[in-house]
């Protein structure tokens, strides 16, 4: 998400010292030469896929939209889109939206929440045989309080912290294709279900219980209330969602004197103005210091069982978790890769420590309380590693300051600090491709990369960086990276399990008409920055959706970008169509198709943001209206083709 207070928590440099004269090196030719040059020091990493499909039909047929800056959704020809559930919505037989917004904090509770990001689509056994029905689980971010109450944030109440906590979290919807092939949601429902910021869940894991998540509501320290800022998600082979938590720090409030863990997790910034702590004190994190560590974790949620208590896994790890992307190592243990979406920070994966036994799915219940978490190092010349964050192991000693597993988990940026870790432009979505098995990373962008060089010790050849700004390296190789990139990396022997990978970009986003060489990128298509949601369907297409943020949508190096869109590469070929554009002020994210192929859902977020402020509540529809003429909402859409053919193709 944009967090308008534009936050960076790991200032301290990490210092892989070998790696900074490398870097520089590297930095001069990117300057001197352009990408071209810069690409050229990088080993190249050809993908299987890429070769002996000569004869391949094209993946993508579509042909691209151009860029809009209208307050619209536009898809390709011979596609249409249709709004199937926006803020609001009742999740079931609850209450109808009120355009005013004036729905109560106990109607907020049974209707979609705002913000709508990460989801999923889970097949329901249709008795009909002939049309489809499933579960679509959704993830509701954030909010704008300017939107959400009639007058805004110009008074303030309980009853307005409840509806703001009531607007995030999770819906779980029950959907259909009617007789028309066109999608709706079914009420009431069995399934139908809003998981909030107060719904109680459970913490498990090498972590729960823990003194440092005991709290006076939880002397036990394994129950905790609600799920925040729920970004990108997961889920996994054994049908259960994987909601994650993003950017928690943010709600919590503390204006006192902090510690450095806290500082390196964000708290005692300046924080979202939520306002949550003046009626709700689990917020006041300096009356309840152990309550934010209780966020930052990967909840797992099973769709299908209402009653379901959410549980917090924390072998995953703490830390601004964007996603939860899964795949199977060759013996079967379950492997989930997560990027920390902040300036700066690493991309972390878990290896379950037992198998996944398809025949046997209620056996994978605890699956993910047991395994290992590592974080990425990459090196130049397309090398990787990942790094053990297990107690014991790469300094993670009682002496650093991690007396055990739950506290390096806690403590995961701290413990990646430790380990060594590759400093990253913020690492959003994850994918990884069901045909050829590599990964593909969202790097979004980085205000706060190799601003300035480091400088070199001339009588003894030390290093020193001259600011909090990580020097450019080989995996993020763009100083003031405004556009992004999008990284991927295959497991040596094609083993999720393995620790060593070879990484290489994708793509460097940009505009090709930019005056400076380096911000043109090298995109074989349709122009794009900020990419965020990333997703790949069953042929191996990538959907790439952006998030530029409003304070740069539409002027400066964005100029000429038009409104936030979603693309589609060939993983092959490298070749990128753009699909879809979204109404002003939003960005486009979370994207899952039908099995069938045939349908794809896609979600508009914040329509009408603008940088850094909360809609005026006087005039709510100023900057977009989208998509009912009044109040912006948020809403998933069913993508389909006119002729009901696969999308895509
Ligand atoms: Fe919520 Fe990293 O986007
Ligand atoms: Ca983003
Ligand atoms: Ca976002
Ligand atoms: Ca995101």
């Amino acid at each position: 998400m944009h967090n308008p207070h534009d936050p960076v928590s790991n200032a301290s440099p990490n210092p892989i010292f070998a790696e900074i004269l490398k870097v520089d090196m590297q930095r001069r030719r990117v300057l001197q030469g352009g990408l071209a040059a810069a690409a050229a020091t990088f080993l190249p990493w050809t993908l299987p896929s890429r070769q002996g499909h000569a004869a391949r039909p094209p993946m993508i047929t579509f042909a691209p939209v151009p860029v809009s800056t209208n307050d619209a959704v536009h898809v390709p020809e011979g596609y249409v889109a249709r709004v199937l559930y926006a803020w609001g919505d009742p999740v079931s037989d609850g209450p109808a939206f009120r355009p005013d917004a004036a729905n109560s904090a106990a109607e907020q509770a049974l209707q979609a929440g705002m913000h709508h990001d990460g989801m999923h689509y889970f097949p329901l056994p249709d008795e009909a045989g002939t049309h489809n029905r499933g579960l679509l689980v959704i993830n509701h971010e954030y909010v704008d309080d300017g939107l959400l109450h009639r007058d805004g944030m110009r008074t303030w109440s309980a009853e307005k912290v409840r509806k703001s906590q009531a607007a995030h979290g999770v819906s779980v919807i029950e959907v259909r294709q009617g007789a028309d092939d066109q999608w709706q949601v079914v009420r009431p429902s069995h399934y139908g279900r809003r998981i909030t910021a107060n719904t109680p869940m459970r913490i498990s894991g090498p972590a729960a219980g823990h003194a440092w998540l005991r709290t006076r509501d939880d002397p036990q320290g394994n129950r905790v209330l609600g799920t925040l800022n729920n970004c990108a998600n997961g889920f996994t082979p054994w049908g259960t969602y994987l909601a994650c938590e993003e950017n928690f720090p943010y709600y919590f409030a503390h204006r006192g004197e902090t510690s450095a863990a806290q500082r390196r997790y964000g708290l005692g910034t300046k924080g979202f103005g939520y306002r949550w702590e003046e009626f709700d004190e689990r917020f006041d994190a300096q009356r309840h210091p152990n309550e934010p560590n209780r966020f930052g974790w990967v909840v797992e949620i099973d769709p299908f069982d209402p009653d379901h208590v959410p549980v917090k896994r924390t072998a995953l790890g703490r830390f601004s978790h964007e996603g939860a992307a899964h795949t199977l190592a060759r013996d079967g243990r379950v492997v989930i890769y997560s990027g920390d979406d902040q300036r700066n920070e690493y991309i972390y994966k878990f290896v379950s420590r037992d198998r996944y036994d398809p025949a046997h799915p209620s056996a994978a219940r605890d699956l993910l309380d047991h395994g290992t978490l590592y974080v990425a190092r990459f090196t130049a010349g397309g090398a990787g590693e990942w790094l053990e964050l297990s107690h014991g192991r790469n300094g993670l000693t009682t002496e650093n300051g991690f007396a055990s597993q739950a506290e390096v988990l806690i403590h995961a940026r701290l413990a990646a600090d430790r380990a060594g870790a590759t400093m990253m432009d913020r690492p959003e979505w994850i994918a990884i491709n069901p045909v050829g098995g590599e990964a593909y990373c969202a790097l979004s962008n980085n205000s706060r990369r190799g601003a300035l060089p480091p400088s070199v010790n001339a009588r003894d050849g030390s290093t020193r960086l001259a600011s909090a700004h990580p020097p450019i390296d080989a995996a993020n190789p763009r100083a003031d990276n405004v556009f992004g990139h999008i990284l991927r990396w295959r497991e040596a022997q094609g083993d999720a399990a393995s620790t060593d990978f070879q990484w290489d970009i994708f793509i460097h986003c940009g505009d090709p008409s930019h005056p400076d060489p380096v911000k043109r990128g090298d995109i074989r298509g349709d122009t794009f920055g900020s990419p965020d949601g990333l997703w790949i369907d069953r042929d191996g297409r990538l959907w790439i959706q952006t998030d530029a943020s409003p304070a740069v949508l539409n002027k400066g190096n964005y100029a000429s970008l038009g409104n936030n869109q979603m693309l589609c590469a060939d993983t092959a070929t490298g070749e990128v169509r753009r699909f879809l554009t979204g109404p002003r002020g939003c960005e486009i994210t979370g994207a899952v198709g039908t099995p069938d192929g045939r349908t794809l859902f896609v979600n508009i977020q914040h329509p009408g943001e603008t940088a850094g402020a909360r809609s005026n509540p006087d005039h709510p529809s100023v900057n977009s209206a989208w998509p009912d003429g009044g109040r912006p909402r948020s809403a998933t859409l069913a993508i389909r083709r006119v002729d009901g053919g696969s999308i895509g193709t």
